[in-house]
């Protein structure tokens, strides 16, 4: 039987850098001798004008059903009212959270032809691998909100057994890297920094006395991205400074448009998605970079369907196009001739098939 895979486009470039990674996907598949079945659903602010909710019940039952999910992006400006009831973004949240999908992971490689593109020097660039696991059900997006006429709040509330699961994933990660983890918390101000750390603290001497723990603080750590990026292996985190240092982090690689992610719940099930947003500015124009889109199938691959040489070979085929000078307008440099997103895409797939 063919493996499910659930298609959630979204909004903005959503649509155009989907359409790039099922090219790619549906190339591996044919190379290999895969089944996948693909279904596409609504989700964000296209579900919300054809359903009236950014998280239909259809969508709900296909990403519970599927082995996988592969996203677009969601949002844009036509949704931002704040008063109304239901955003795009709740939908991405509704969907993480039904999925159970609760350790994100996003890794941060730098390739030397991409240098030009990072605001940093080259030589910090150098020998960059990160891989970043944050928590992604929980936190202050999940807590209670509230909101008064002059004030407002947002809950911020860890467990014990949320903050191990995510950090056995991230010392499990470290065992076939550097074995290095950055634990990242806000300890000298936040009572779920203090439970963060003392949790860390013990699971790793415990689980894995192999693995070196180094705990870092949020405001220092973003600091330590600009001045020491090579330095980090494995970084680990809650929620919302997982959500902001990755912003962070793409900068070293050029562009928010080549960072892709798993989501894992722990079982093997994913959901796969570039970190980037919707984009709405350049929405429609066929310019945006489809790479990490195309690297979160790789990630799919590997982590939901067990086939890291298949993974391997997108990722070879995405440094093998850029290596030969393509670039989408986000890691152009100046005079650079740029490509637009479905010539990323027929290039990649063209030096998949050169490749096998
Ligand atoms: C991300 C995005 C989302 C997040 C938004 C769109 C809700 O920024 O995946 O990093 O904050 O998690
Ligand atoms: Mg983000």
């Amino acid at each position: 039987m063919a493996a499910l895979i659930g298609v959630l486009p979204g909004d903005g470039i959503g649509p155009e850098v989907i359409a790039e990674a099922l090219k790619v996907l549906d190339t591996i598949a044919r190379l290999g001798g895969h089944r996948f079945e693909t279904r596409q659903a609504l989700i964000g602010g296209a579900a919300m004008d054809a359903a009236g909710s950014s998280f239909p019940g259809e969508t709900r039952a296909l990403a519970l059903d599927a082995q996988a999910v592969l996203l677009g992006a969601v949002g844009g400006p036509k949704w931002t009212d704040p008063a109304a009831p239901d955003r795009p973004e709740k939908g991405l949240l509704d969907l993480r959270a039904a999925m159970g999908v609760y350790a994100n992971i996003r890794p941060v490689v730098t390739h030397p032809t991409l240098y030009g593109a990072s605001p940093l020097k080259p030589e910090r660039l150098q020998g960059v691998d990160i891989m970043v696991v944050r928590e992604l059900t929980g936190g202050i997006y999940f807590g209670r909100k509230e909101r008064g006429v002059d004030s407002a709040s947002d809950l911020c509330s860890y467990t014990r057994a949320e903050i191990t699961r995510l950090l056995r994933i991230a010392g499990t990660l470290a065992r076939g890297r550097r074995r290095k983890v950055a634990s990242i918390d806000k300890v000298n101000v936040l009572e779920t920094s203090r439970l963060w750390r003392a949790v860390a603290t013990e699971l790793f001497a415990q689980e894995f006395p192999d693995v070196a723990l180094e705990h870092v603080l949020v405001d220092a750590a973003a600091m330590h991205l600009l001045s020491r990026p090579a330095d980090f292996d494995v970084i680990v985190t809650e929620n919302m400074f997982g959500d902001i240092l990755t912003d962070e982090a793409s900068m070293l690689v050029g562009s928010m448009g080549m960072l892709p992610s798993a989501s894992l719940d722990g079982s093997g099930r994913g959901l796969y998605e570039p970190i980037h947003g919707s984009a709405p500015d350049i929405a429609g124009r066929g310019i945006a970079n489809p790479c990490g889109t195309i690297l979160s199938v790789a990630m799919m691959l590997r982590h939901t369907f067990n086939l890291p040489a298949e993974a391997r070979r997108i990722e070879s085929a995405v440094a093998a196009v850029l290596e030969a000078g393509l670039r989408t307008r986000d890691i152009a440099a100046a005079g650079q001739e740029v490509v637009g997103t479905a010539a990323m895409g027929d290039a990649i797939v063209a030096r998949l098939r050169a490749a096998a």
